[in-house]
């Protein structure tokens, strides 16, 4: 009577994965090493089991009891905080007696290389599998989007239990299947979960959406100080303008629960409970990494960039109050309503564009990396497994998966999303309104570096020609770093003997 599946380390995430997981009737084990966590999941587990619910989680006192527990070869599910703990359990796990055919599927936010070496490191010992996972509490109780990646042999076995437990969505609609009940999981439609490739390929493709979701949800939040400090809304209107937008082409979770947040009142004070909230805002890494790896990789992704620059800039609330007493600004913005009105749709649009070119920056690294790696990423089902689950997941996301799946059809690469005829053309209609509400930013002293370098992002895209040429020229004059022409062939390297009398061309 052994059990199908562990789950080792029982905090947020862990334990709503153990639930969901037994509410799509596999029977699992769970450790962690606070017994109290064990305990309050066998609690829920019994709180919330419908009538015909059998016990499917039991729990177990320590790794080895957790192994004479499971079926081989053994699937163990590992949810604890990234870096050393992740080290720590394979080790307790091997002293534990863990074979060589047995899965370790890690789903933490761990740092795509330490995968790669992970999967190394266990060779022979057994297989390290990992499994980035987004969705939150929620998403990991009733459906999160699961990016699996390592050993494909690893993979079919887990895949049974990862459709099953993923969130769902409609084919016909593109829309997430929303149900939230225990012990009655979704079981129809499709899986936000795919095998995304070799080891390190999925958490590489997670820490993309987290960067993409850094930006995301800092394009809203310029908008709000827009709304608010340019035009004196309050944060309940706000919050009315934002949940209207939702119903329109920026749909997506978080601007759904960015309208929720402002609509809060403070149970303290009765305020604006987001009035109440110090503007300090917090990051685990994954948005900085991804800009790192765009840098290092020579992809630009400077709105992803620009949303870890934001956080860092909120934490400096000292020097900002000092500056705030020093630093002129310009003076208000003075709107009549029908500006006001014509305001708030500008923003739309750019919050759209902007949505847009953050996107491309995303899948543009993806690619790029995936080159660099020897990776085959399929983008239109990366796309596919975002529309549901995700912290990013928006009908946006079915437009994105299109746009791939026509490129496939028509067999031409997709380099960038700025090329899909949906987007581009969305683009050229809105781009204007783009500029303006990015104008009425600058000129009411509002920061917003997403909006704003998105908007830089997609003119320097659309610019055949951009002033490298100069830079080129000043490389050379200063360090002899040499130049291409434009009228000789490619590669073929020159430099002008700047500080000689006669200013010679060498052909090097
Ligand atoms: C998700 C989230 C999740 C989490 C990250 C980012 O997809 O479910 O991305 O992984 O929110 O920890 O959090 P920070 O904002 O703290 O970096």
């Amino acid at each position: 009577d052994l059990l199908d599946i562990g789950v080792i380390g029982l905090g947020v995430m862990g334990k709503n994965l153990a639930l969901n997981i037994a509410d799509n009737s596999y029977r699992v084990a769970a450790f962690d090493l606070d017994g109290a966590k064990v305990e309050a999941l066998l609690q829920q587990e019994q709180k919330e089991r419908p009538a015909n619910y059998a016990q499917r989680i039991e729990g177990c006192s320590n790794l080895s009891e957790m192994l004479s527990s499971l079926a081989k070869p053994r699937i163990l599910v590992l949810s604890v905080p990234a870096g050393a703990p992740v080290d720590g359990v394979c080790n307790a796990l091997l002293e534990a007696g863990i074979e060589q055919d047995d899965i370790v599927v890690d789903t933490g936010n761990s740092l795509w290389t330490d995968t790669v070496a992970r999967e190394a490191q266990y060779q022979g010992k057994f297989s390290f599998f990992s499994c980035a996972i987004s969705g939150g509490e929620m998403g990991a109780r009733f459906g999160p989007s699961l990016m699996p990646s390592g050993d494909i042999k690893a993979w079919d076995r887990i895949k049974p239990i990862w459709e099953a437990i993923a969130a769902k969505v409609d084919p016909k609609t593109g829309l997430p299947i929303e149900r939230q009940e225990p012990g009655n999981p979704v079981t129809e439609g499709e899986p936000c979960t795919t095998y995304i490739g070799p080891a390190g390929a999925g958490h590489y493709v997670k820490m993309v959406h987290n960067g993409i979701e850094y930006a995301d949800m800092q394009l809203i939040c310029e908008a709000y100080q827009l709304l608010s400090d340019g035009l004196g809304l309050s944060a309940a209107e706000v919050g009315e303008i934002f949940a209207r937008w939702n119903r329109g082409s920026l749909n997506s979770y978080l601007m759904e629960i960015s309208a929720d947040v402002l609509s809060q009142a403070d149970p303290l004070t009765g305020k604006p409970l987001v009035e109440m909230i110090l503007d300090k805002a917090g990051q685990k890494g994954t948005g900085l990494w991804t800009a790192v790896s765009s840098l290092q990789i020579g992809c630009p992704a400077p709105t992803i960039a620009e949303a870890v620059y934001a956080r860092a800039v909120s934490t400096q609330k000292h020097q900002r109050q000092q500056l705030s007493l020093l630093l002129a600004g310009p003076e208000p913005l003075t709107l009549s309503d029908d500006e006001r009105a014509t305001f708030i749709d500008e923003l739309e649009n750019a919050l759209y564009c902007a949505k847009i070119a953050c996107y491309a920056q995303g899948f543009q690294l993806m690619a790029m990396n995936a080159q660099e790696r020897g990776w085959q990423l399929d983008f239109a089902e990366i796309a596919k497994i975002w529309r549901a689950g995700c912290i990013i997941r928006a009908t946006f996301l079915q437009s994105i998966t299109q746009a791939y799946q026509q490129a496939q059809k028509v067999g031409e690469p997709l380099d960038n999303l700025l090329m899909a005829e949906t987007f581009s053309l969305a683009l050229s209609a809105k781009q204007q309104d783009w500029r303006r509400a990015v104008a009425r930013a600058i000129m009411s002293g509002v920061p917003v570096p997403c909006i704003g370098s998105a908007l830089a992002y997609y003119d320097s895209y659309r610019s055949e020609t951009l002033p490298a040429n100069l830079l080129q020229g000043q490389r050379d004059f200063f360090g002899a770093h040499s130049f291409e022409r434009i009228d000789k062939h490619a590669g073929e390297k020159y430099h002008l003997n700047w500080s000689h009398s006669e200013r010679t061309l060498e052909k090097l």
